[in-house]
C-alpha cells in the first residue's frame, strides 16, 4: 500500500461564505489523511471554490481550471474539483467543458465532501447540485486564522434582487439553530478564539423559517435574539455579523449592539444605489429615506460607529442623474469603505434581460468616479482616529515588515504597529494611532 500522504490544494474566490465553506472543506480533506500543500502544481487533490456574483468572478476559474486540466492529462491520479457558485450555476454544462473534471458541487454539499470523494475514488464523474437541507457538519474546519473565525448562522437567501445569482446558487434560507451555533462558538472560544464573524447573505431574515417562527406573526426567534443569546460565552472578546439587509434591519438590533459591550460599533449595511427608482427596479424593498434613517439612528446611539456599504453602478437604465444620487448619498454619509461594482449581467437574473443596459464605458466611467470619492471618504474616516487611542485585536504579523504586528480596530480598520506577535497573538491592546491611510492605519503601543 502507498503510504506517502496523499496533497490538496484550496483556491478560494468570493464572500466570506465561501471562504467559511473552504475551510470546512480542508477540515474535511485533513479528517481523510489529506495534507496541505502551498503549491497546487505539487497537490494531488485541487479543489477550486467558486463565485458567479460577476462575469469577471466566473471568468478568472476557468483560466485557472484549464492549466490544471492539462496538468491532469499528464497525470490521471490528479483529482480536479469544482465546488461553489459556479458549479452550481453550471453544473454538468462544466464536464463538457472540461471533461478532465472528477467532481462538481454546489455550495449546499460542502459538509458531503468525503462521500462525494468515495464516489470520485470509485472511478466515477460526480454532480452534486441538487437542492439539499443543509445538516450539521461534525467534522472541524481548518481555519485560516487562530484568533477569529467565521460563523455562519443562515445558509442561502430568500430575497429576489433583480441583478443577483446568490438565491440561484445558494438556495432558500436556512437558519441553523441558536444551540448548534452556541455550541460551536463555545467550541471556538476553548481553541482560543477571541472573535466571532456571524455570517448570512441576509443576516437580519436569521430565525424566520425556524419551527415555530412564523405561528404568531413575528418571528419568536431573530437575529438580535441569537446575539443577545452568544454574547456572554466566556473567552469571546468580539462579535461582527454580515451582511444587513435596509429591509429588515431593525432598531431593536441597533440598542443590542449598543448595549452589548462585545459586539463591534461596525455595520455592514449595503443600499446599492442612491436613487429610489433604480432601488425599486432592483427589488431592493427600502428607499433612500428609510437607509438613511437607519445610518441616522445607528449613529444617534453609537456616534464613533463604522459603516460600511456596497453599491453597484451602471445598473439597466441608470441615469447620469441617479447615478450622482448614489454620489450624494456616498458623499452625505461618509462610509468608512465602500464595496463598488460595475453591473454585470448574470445568468438566469430579470435584469440580465432588460434592453436599457449601459455600456461598458460608462459603466467604467462611473465607477472610476465613485472609487475617487470612496478613497477620499474614506481617507477623511480615517483621519479622525488621528491621535486616538483604538483597541486593536493583533491577529497576525505585519507580512511587509515583521517587526510590526496587525490587527483590527472596533471598527473594522486594520491597524499596524511595532511589537512581538508571539507576546501579542490574539490580545486586545490600545494603540495610539499616529498616522493614517484611507483603508489601514498605523499606531503604537500604549
Ligand atoms: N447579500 C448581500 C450581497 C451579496 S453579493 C446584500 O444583499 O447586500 C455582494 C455584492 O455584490 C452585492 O452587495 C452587490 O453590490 C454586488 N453584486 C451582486 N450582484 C451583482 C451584479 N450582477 N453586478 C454587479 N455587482 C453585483
Ligand atoms: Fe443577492 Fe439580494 Fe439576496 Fe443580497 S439580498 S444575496 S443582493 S438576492
Ligand atoms: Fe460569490 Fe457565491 Fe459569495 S456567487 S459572492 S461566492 S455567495
Amino acid at each position: 500500500m502507498n503510504q506517502t500522504p496523499r496533497h490538496y490544494h484550496i483556491t478560494t474566490f468570493g464572500c466570506q461564505m465561501n471562504k467559511a465553506d473552504s475551510e470546512q472543506m480542508a477540515g474535511i480533506l485533513e479528517k481523510m489523511g489529506f495534507q496541505w500543500s502551498d503549491d497546487p502544481n505539487q497537490a494531488d487533490l485541487i479543489l477550486y471554490n467558486t463565485c458567479t456574483i460577476r462575469d469577471n468572478a466566473e471568468q478568472k476559474v476557468y483560466s485557472y481550471l484549464g492549466l490544471q486540466a492539462r496538468r491532469k492529462q499528464e497525470n490521471p491520479n490528479l483529482t480536479l474539483i469544482l465546488s461553489g457558485c459556479v458549479a452550481q450555476q453550471e453544473g454538468e454544462k462544466l464536464l463538457q467543458r472540461i471533461p478532465e473534471l472528477d467532481l462538481v458541487m454546489g455550495p449546499q454539499h460542502t459538509n458531503r465532501l468525503e462521500n462525494l470523494l468515495e464516489d470520485v475514488f470509485n472511478g466515477n464523474q460526480v454532480v452534486a447540485t441538487e437542492s439539499r437541507h443543509i445538516t450539521e457538519n461534525i467534522t472541524q474546519p481548518r481555519r485560516e486564522s487562530t484568533v477569529t473565525a467565521w460563523v455562519n448562522v443562515i445558509y442561502g437567501c430568500n430575497e429576489r434582487c433583480t441583478y443577483c445569482v446568490v438565491p440561484n446558487v445558494r438556495g432558500v434560507e436556512q437558519s441553523r439553530t441558536p444551540i448548534s451555533i452556541k455550541k460551536e462558538v463555545e467550541d471556538l472560544a476553548a481553541q482560543g478564539y477571541k472573535e466571532i464573524t456571524l455570517l448570512g447573505q441576509n443576516i437580519d431574515a436569521y430565525g424566520r423559517d425556524l419551527p415555530g417562527s412564523t405561528e404568531t406573526g413575528r418571528h419568536l426567534y431573530n437575529f438580535t435574539d441569537l446575539l443577545y443569546f452568544l454574547h456572554d460565552v466566556p473567552g469571546i472578546e468580539r462579535f461582527r455579523f454580515a451582511t444587513s439587509h435596509p429591509r429588515y434591519f431593525t432598531e431593536r438590533l441597533i440598542q443590542a449592539c449598543a448595549q452589548l459591550d462585545k459586539v463591534c460599533k461596525y455595520f455592514h449595511i449595503p443600499f446599492q444605489s442612491g436613487d429610489n427608482d433604480i432601488l425599486k427596479s432592483m427589488g431592493r424593498g427600502y428607499t433612500i429615506e428609510r437607509y438613511r434613517e437607519i445610518i441616522d439612528k445607528i449613529r444617534e446611539y453609537m456616534p464613533d460607529a463604522a459603516i460600511s456599504a456596497d453599491v453597484i453602478v451602471g445598473f439597466p437604465g441608470e441615469s447620469e442623474q441617479q447615478f450622482q444620487n448614489s454620489l450624494k448619498l456616498a458623499e452625505e454619509i461618509g462610509f468608512d469603505q465602500l464595496n463598488s461594482a460595475a453591473y454585470s449581467p448574470r445568468p438566469g437574473t430579470p435584469a440580465a434581460h432588460w434592453s436599457d443596459q449601459l455600456s461598458f464605458e460608462v459603466k467604467s466611467d462611473r465607477l472610476q468616479r465613485i472609487n475617487h470619492l470612496i478613497n477620499t471618504k474614506a481617507a477623511q474616516r480615517s483621519q479622525l482616529r488621528l491621535g486616538k487611542i483604538e483597541k486593536v485585536l493583533v491577529e497576525q504579523v505585519n507580512l511587509k515588515d515583521p517587526s510590526q504586528v496587525m490587527g483590527r480596530t472596533d471598527g473594522n480598520r486594520l491597524t499596524f504597529f511595532a511589537g512581538d506577535i508571539n507576546q501579542l497573538k490574539g490580545k486586545v491592546v490600545s494603540v495610539k494611532i499616529t498616522a493614517t491611510r484611507p483603508f489601514s492605519l498605523t499606531g503604537e503601543l500604549v
